[in-house]
Protein backbone atom coordinates (compact mmCIF):
# COMPACT_ATOMS: atom_id res chain seq x y z
CA UNK A 1 0.00 0.00 0.00
CA UNK A 2 2.83 2.51 0.96
CA UNK A 3 4.72 2.11 -2.24
CA UNK A 4 1.39 2.03 -4.50
CA UNK A 5 0.23 5.14 -3.29
CA UNK A 6 2.94 7.52 -3.79
CA UNK A 7 3.88 7.41 -7.20
CA UNK A 8 7.91 8.27 -7.27
CA UNK A 9 8.09 5.48 -4.85
CA UNK A 10 6.48 2.96 -7.04
CA UNK A 11 8.68 4.31 -9.95
CA UNK A 12 11.54 3.82 -7.92
CA UNK A 13 10.61 0.44 -6.75
CA UNK A 14 10.37 -0.53 -10.03
CA UNK A 15 13.32 0.42 -10.97
CA UNK A 16 14.96 -1.33 -8.12
CA UNK A 17 13.30 -4.33 -9.76
CA UNK A 18 15.14 -3.71 -12.99
CA UNK A 19 11.28 -3.04 -14.15
CA UNK A 20 11.55 0.14 -16.44
CA UNK A 21 10.14 2.89 -16.40
CA UNK A 22 9.36 5.87 -17.91
CA UNK A 23 11.81 8.61 -17.13
CA UNK A 24 10.89 10.99 -14.01
CA UNK A 25 11.71 13.28 -11.81
CA UNK A 26 10.31 14.22 -7.99
CA UNK A 27 9.29 17.86 -7.77
CA UNK A 28 9.07 19.52 -4.58
CA UNK A 29 9.66 23.39 -6.10
CA UNK A 30 9.22 25.53 -9.15
CA UNK A 31 12.48 25.44 -10.24
CA UNK A 32 12.33 21.66 -9.86
CA UNK A 33 9.77 21.55 -12.44
CA UNK A 34 11.98 24.25 -15.03
CA UNK A 35 14.94 21.98 -14.37
CA UNK A 36 12.59 18.93 -14.70
CA UNK A 37 11.14 20.10 -17.99
CA UNK A 38 14.82 20.85 -19.66
CA UNK A 39 15.81 17.39 -18.83
CA UNK A 40 12.92 15.48 -19.51
CA UNK A 41 11.79 17.78 -22.81
CA UNK A 42 8.37 18.34 -23.47
CA UNK A 43 5.76 17.12 -23.66
CA UNK A 44 6.19 15.93 -20.04
CA UNK A 45 3.30 14.57 -17.78
CA UNK A 46 2.83 16.51 -14.21
CA UNK A 47 1.31 14.52 -11.60
CA UNK A 48 0.71 14.71 -8.17
CA UNK A 49 2.91 12.03 -5.82
CA UNK A 50 -0.17 10.71 -3.94
CA UNK A 51 -4.47 10.96 -4.86
CA UNK A 52 -4.59 10.51 -8.07
CA UNK A 53 -7.20 8.51 -10.28
CA UNK A 54 -9.20 8.67 -13.80
CA UNK A 55 -6.18 11.46 -14.34
CA UNK A 56 -7.40 13.39 -11.95
CA UNK A 57 -4.29 15.66 -10.38
CA UNK A 58 -2.50 15.22 -13.55
CA UNK A 59 -1.06 18.32 -16.03
CA UNK A 60 0.36 17.79 -19.44
CA UNK A 61 2.61 20.00 -19.85
CA UNK A 62 3.88 21.24 -23.30
CA UNK A 63 4.81 25.14 -23.32
CA UNK A 64 5.88 27.69 -20.64
CA UNK A 65 2.27 28.68 -19.88
CA UNK A 66 1.15 25.17 -19.35
CA UNK A 67 3.84 24.56 -16.77
CA UNK A 68 2.79 27.86 -14.77
CA UNK A 69 -0.87 27.00 -15.03
CA UNK A 70 0.57 23.44 -13.59
CA UNK A 71 2.47 24.46 -11.12
CA UNK A 72 -0.50 27.16 -9.83
CA UNK A 73 -2.80 24.39 -9.50
CA UNK A 74 -0.37 21.76 -8.06
CA UNK A 75 -0.47 24.41 -4.78
CA UNK A 76 2.76 22.79 -3.64
CA UNK A 77 1.78 19.17 -3.06
CA UNK A 78 4.66 16.80 -3.77
CA UNK A 79 4.88 16.10 -7.16
CA UNK A 80 6.31 13.71 -9.93
CA UNK A 81 7.37 15.22 -13.57
CA UNK A 82 7.44 12.06 -16.23
CA UNK A 83 8.39 12.67 -19.56
CA UNK A 84 5.58 11.88 -21.80
CA UNK A 85 5.69 8.52 -23.67
CA UNK A 86 4.49 8.15 -27.18
CA UNK A 87 3.34 4.75 -26.62
CA UNK A 88 1.44 2.60 -29.03
CA UNK A 89 -1.29 1.35 -26.82
CA UNK A 90 -1.52 0.88 -22.58
CA UNK A 91 -1.92 -2.93 -21.75
CA UNK A 92 -2.04 -4.02 -18.14
CA UNK A 93 -1.54 -7.49 -16.27
CA UNK A 94 -3.78 -8.91 -13.31
CA UNK A 95 -1.47 -11.22 -10.87
CA UNK A 96 -2.77 -12.95 -8.16
CA UNK A 97 -0.63 -14.93 -5.28
CA UNK A 98 -1.46 -17.20 -2.98
CA UNK A 99 -0.27 -17.54 0.96
CA UNK A 100 1.78 -20.21 -0.22
CA UNK A 101 3.35 -17.98 -2.78
CA UNK A 102 2.03 -19.73 -6.22
CA UNK A 103 1.53 -16.87 -8.59
CA UNK A 104 -0.74 -16.97 -11.18
CA UNK A 105 -1.00 -14.60 -14.59
CA UNK A 106 -4.20 -13.50 -16.31
CA UNK A 107 -3.97 -13.16 -20.03
CA UNK A 108 -2.21 -9.52 -20.86
CA UNK A 109 -4.85 -6.78 -21.27
CA UNK A 110 -5.14 -3.86 -23.59
CA UNK A 111 -6.66 -1.08 -22.57
CA UNK A 112 -7.85 2.40 -23.88
CA UNK A 113 -8.54 5.36 -21.81
CA UNK A 114 -10.17 8.83 -22.93
CA UNK A 115 -9.66 11.81 -20.78
CA UNK A 116 -7.65 9.76 -18.61
CA UNK A 117 -10.48 7.57 -17.85
CA UNK A 118 -10.60 3.92 -18.47
CA UNK A 119 -13.13 3.34 -21.42
CA UNK A 120 -12.66 -0.11 -22.96
CA UNK A 121 -10.38 -2.90 -22.17
CA UNK A 122 -9.67 -6.56 -24.08
CA UNK A 123 -8.35 -9.43 -23.13
CA UNK A 124 -6.34 -11.24 -24.28
CA UNK A 125 -4.90 -8.01 -26.22
CA UNK A 126 -4.73 -8.50 -29.78
CA UNK A 127 -1.52 -9.12 -31.85
CA UNK A 128 0.54 -10.52 -28.57
CA UNK A 129 4.17 -11.28 -28.95
CA UNK A 130 5.42 -13.55 -26.57
CA UNK A 131 7.92 -11.35 -25.66
CA UNK A 132 5.23 -8.89 -24.21
CA UNK A 133 3.82 -11.45 -22.34
CA UNK A 134 7.27 -12.80 -20.75
CA UNK A 135 8.02 -9.16 -19.81
CA UNK A 136 4.80 -8.47 -17.98
CA UNK A 137 4.69 -12.04 -15.92
CA UNK A 138 8.18 -11.39 -15.10
CA UNK A 139 8.01 -7.83 -13.62
CA UNK A 140 4.47 -8.98 -11.71
CA UNK A 141 7.11 -12.21 -10.78
CA UNK A 142 9.42 -9.38 -8.91
CA UNK A 143 6.62 -6.87 -7.55
CA UNK A 144 4.60 -10.00 -5.71
CA UNK A 145 7.58 -11.93 -4.35
CA UNK A 146 9.29 -8.57 -3.03
CA UNK A 147 6.62 -7.82 -1.76
CA UNK A 148 5.43 -11.36 -0.19
CA UNK A 149 2.02 -10.07 -1.49
CA UNK A 150 -0.93 -11.82 -1.27
CA UNK A 151 -3.90 -11.39 -3.51
CA UNK A 152 -4.22 -9.73 -6.74
CA UNK A 153 -2.68 -7.06 -8.10
CA UNK A 154 -2.96 -5.14 -11.35
CA UNK A 155 0.16 -3.32 -13.33
CA UNK A 156 -0.57 -0.98 -16.41
CA UNK A 157 2.45 -0.79 -18.76
CA UNK A 158 2.91 1.23 -22.10
CA UNK A 159 3.84 -0.57 -25.01
CA UNK A 160 6.09 0.95 -27.01
CA UNK A 161 7.54 -0.66 -30.19
CA UNK A 162 7.36 -4.01 -28.67
CA UNK A 163 9.20 -2.49 -25.05
CA UNK A 164 6.96 -2.49 -21.79
CA UNK A 165 7.09 0.18 -19.52
CA UNK A 166 5.48 0.38 -15.96
CA UNK A 167 3.06 2.74 -15.34
CA UNK A 168 1.80 2.30 -12.25
CA UNK A 169 0.52 -0.31 -10.02
CA UNK A 170 -2.92 -1.28 -8.02
CA UNK A 171 -2.62 -3.67 -4.86
CA UNK A 172 -6.28 -4.84 -5.15
CA UNK A 173 -8.47 -5.85 -7.97
CA UNK A 174 -8.37 -3.53 -11.12
CA UNK A 175 -11.14 -2.37 -13.65
CA UNK A 176 -9.18 -3.64 -16.76
CA UNK A 177 -10.41 -7.15 -14.66
CA UNK A 178 -13.57 -6.96 -14.79
CA UNK A 179 -14.10 -9.05 -17.93
CA UNK A 180 -12.67 -12.33 -15.87
CA UNK A 181 -15.92 -12.05 -13.68
CA UNK A 182 -17.39 -14.01 -17.26
CA UNK A 183 -14.38 -14.26 -19.26
CA UNK A 184 -11.97 -16.14 -17.01
CA UNK A 185 -12.28 -19.41 -15.92
CA UNK A 186 -12.08 -17.73 -12.20
CA UNK A 187 -12.91 -14.11 -11.37
CA UNK A 188 -10.19 -11.99 -10.52
CA UNK A 189 -12.44 -11.20 -7.31
CA UNK A 190 -12.47 -14.73 -6.62
CA UNK A 191 -9.14 -15.50 -6.84
CA UNK A 192 -8.39 -12.08 -4.36
CA UNK A 193 -10.89 -13.71 -1.97
CA UNK A 194 -9.34 -17.52 -2.52
CA UNK A 195 -5.64 -15.95 -2.21
CA UNK A 196 -6.26 -13.82 1.16
CA UNK A 197 -8.17 -17.00 2.58
CA UNK A 198 -5.02 -19.31 2.38
CA UNK A 199 -7.44 -21.25 -0.22
CA UNK A 200 -5.91 -23.15 -3.76
CA UNK A 201 -6.00 -20.10 -6.23
CA UNK A 202 -8.28 -20.79 -9.21
CA UNK A 203 -7.35 -21.02 -12.87
CA UNK A 204 -7.17 -17.36 -14.34
CA UNK A 205 -7.09 -19.24 -18.35
CA UNK A 206 -9.55 -16.62 -20.71
CA UNK A 207 -13.03 -18.45 -22.11
CA UNK A 208 -12.92 -17.03 -25.43
CA UNK A 209 -11.98 -13.38 -26.29
CA UNK A 210 -13.33 -10.81 -24.00
CA UNK A 211 -13.88 -6.93 -23.96
CA UNK A 212 -14.95 -4.52 -21.50
CA UNK A 213 -16.67 -1.12 -21.97
CA UNK A 214 -17.17 1.41 -18.50
CA UNK A 215 -20.67 2.73 -18.62
CA UNK A 216 -19.45 6.75 -17.82
CA UNK A 217 -21.36 9.88 -16.71
CA UNK A 218 -24.82 7.71 -18.31
CA UNK A 219 -26.03 4.59 -18.31
CA UNK A 220 -27.47 3.33 -21.92
CA UNK A 221 -30.95 1.08 -21.88
CA UNK A 222 -29.93 -2.22 -20.43
CA UNK A 223 -31.71 -4.20 -22.47
CA UNK A 224 -30.66 -3.07 -25.41
CA UNK A 225 -27.28 -3.86 -24.41
CA UNK A 226 -28.05 -7.32 -23.40
CA UNK A 227 -29.56 -7.65 -26.84
CA UNK A 228 -26.52 -7.65 -28.06
CA UNK A 229 -24.83 -11.74 -27.77
CA UNK A 230 -22.63 -12.76 -25.46
CA UNK A 231 -23.45 -9.02 -23.51
CA UNK A 232 -22.83 -9.25 -19.74
CA UNK A 233 -24.57 -5.86 -17.33
CA UNK A 234 -23.16 -4.93 -14.20
CA UNK A 235 -24.72 -1.50 -12.68
CA UNK A 236 -22.77 -0.17 -9.47
CA UNK A 237 -25.88 1.30 -8.36
CA UNK A 238 -24.06 5.31 -8.21
CA UNK A 239 -26.14 8.38 -8.87
CA UNK A 240 -24.82 9.59 -12.71
CA UNK A 241 -22.38 12.19 -12.67
CA UNK A 242 -20.14 13.46 -15.50
CA UNK A 243 -17.42 11.39 -15.45
CA UNK A 244 -18.39 8.27 -12.96
CA UNK A 245 -18.03 4.66 -13.73
CA UNK A 246 -21.53 3.74 -13.33
CA UNK A 247 -20.67 0.36 -14.73
CA UNK A 248 -19.89 -1.90 -17.37
CA UNK A 249 -21.14 -3.92 -19.95
CA UNK A 250 -18.77 -7.38 -20.82
CA UNK A 251 -19.11 -9.03 -24.22
CA UNK A 252 -17.28 -12.40 -24.86
CA UNK A 253 -17.07 -14.18 -28.48
CA UNK A 254 -15.33 -17.57 -29.82
CA UNK A 255 -13.20 -15.45 -32.35
CA UNK A 256 -11.42 -11.49 -32.26
CA UNK A 257 -13.78 -10.42 -35.34
CA UNK A 258 -16.73 -11.64 -33.16
CA UNK A 259 -16.05 -9.91 -30.53
CA UNK A 260 -15.47 -6.75 -32.59
CA UNK A 261 -18.61 -6.85 -34.26
CA UNK A 262 -20.28 -7.16 -30.88
CA UNK A 263 -17.88 -4.49 -29.49
CA UNK A 264 -19.23 -2.33 -32.57
CA UNK A 265 -22.86 -2.64 -31.35
CA UNK A 266 -22.37 -2.01 -28.05
CA UNK A 267 -20.29 0.91 -28.34
CA UNK A 268 -23.26 2.91 -30.89
CA UNK A 269 -25.58 2.00 -27.98
CA UNK A 270 -23.20 3.78 -25.42
CA UNK A 271 -22.53 6.55 -28.01
CA UNK A 272 -26.40 7.00 -29.16
CA UNK A 273 -27.38 7.18 -25.57
CA UNK A 274 -24.51 9.37 -24.67
CA UNK A 275 -25.90 12.02 -27.60
CA UNK A 276 -29.62 11.25 -26.48
CA UNK A 277 -28.38 13.19 -22.86
CA UNK A 278 -26.13 15.64 -24.29
CA UNK A 279 -29.07 17.14 -26.33
CA UNK A 280 -31.40 16.61 -23.45
CA UNK A 281 -28.95 18.39 -21.27
CA UNK A 282 -29.07 21.22 -24.02
CA UNK A 283 -32.26 21.52 -24.10
CA UNK A 284 -32.53 22.07 -20.00
CA UNK A 285 -29.49 24.88 -20.33
CA UNK A 286 -31.21 26.60 -23.34
CA UNK A 287 -34.66 26.95 -22.01
CA UNK A 288 -35.33 29.63 -19.13
CA UNK A 289 -37.15 27.91 -15.74
N1 LIG B 1 3.99 9.60 -18.89
C1 LIG B 1 2.87 9.46 -19.63
N2 LIG B 1 2.92 9.52 -20.98
C2 LIG B 1 1.81 9.40 -21.74
N3 LIG B 1 0.58 9.20 -21.23
C3 LIG B 1 0.45 9.12 -19.90
C4 LIG B 1 1.59 9.24 -19.03
N4 LIG B 1 1.15 9.10 -17.76
C5 LIG B 1 -0.18 8.91 -17.84
N5 LIG B 1 -0.62 8.93 -19.11
C6 LIG B 1 -2.01 8.72 -19.56
O1 LIG B 1 -2.94 9.05 -18.52
C7 LIG B 1 -3.61 7.88 -18.03
C8 LIG B 1 -3.81 7.95 -16.52
O2 LIG B 1 -2.52 8.00 -15.90
P1 LIG B 1 -2.16 7.14 -14.62
O3 LIG B 1 -2.45 5.72 -14.86
O4 LIG B 1 -0.77 7.50 -14.23
O5 LIG B 1 -3.09 7.84 -13.57
P2 LIG B 1 -4.32 7.50 -12.67
O6 LIG B 1 -5.07 8.75 -12.57
O7 LIG B 1 -3.79 6.89 -11.44
O8 LIG B 1 -5.17 6.46 -13.43
P3 LIG B 1 -6.02 5.25 -12.84
O9 LIG B 1 -7.42 5.61 -13.23
O10 LIG B 1 -5.46 4.10 -13.60
O11 LIG B 1 -5.82 5.17 -11.37
C9 LIG B 1 -2.73 6.73 -18.48
O12 LIG B 1 -3.46 5.52 -18.54
C10 LIG B 1 -2.26 7.24 -19.84
O13 LIG B 1 -3.29 7.12 -20.80
MG1 LIG C 1 -3.64 4.31 -14.34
Amino acid sequence: MKVSQDRLAEKQFAQGLGIETPAFVPVGSRSDLAAGLKSLGRPAVLKTRRFGYDGRGQWLIRTDADADAAWASLNHVPAILEAFVPFDRELSIIAVRSRQGLMRCYSLIENRHEGGILRQSIAPAPNLAATLTSQAEAAAQAILSELSYVGVLAIEFFDVGGRLLFNEMAPRVHNSGHWSIEGAVTSQFENHLRAILGWELGEAANRGVSAMLNLIGTTPPVEQLLRVPGAHVHLYGKAPRPGRKLGHVTVIAESNDELQQRLGTLREIIASQDLHQAAHQAEQTSTPS
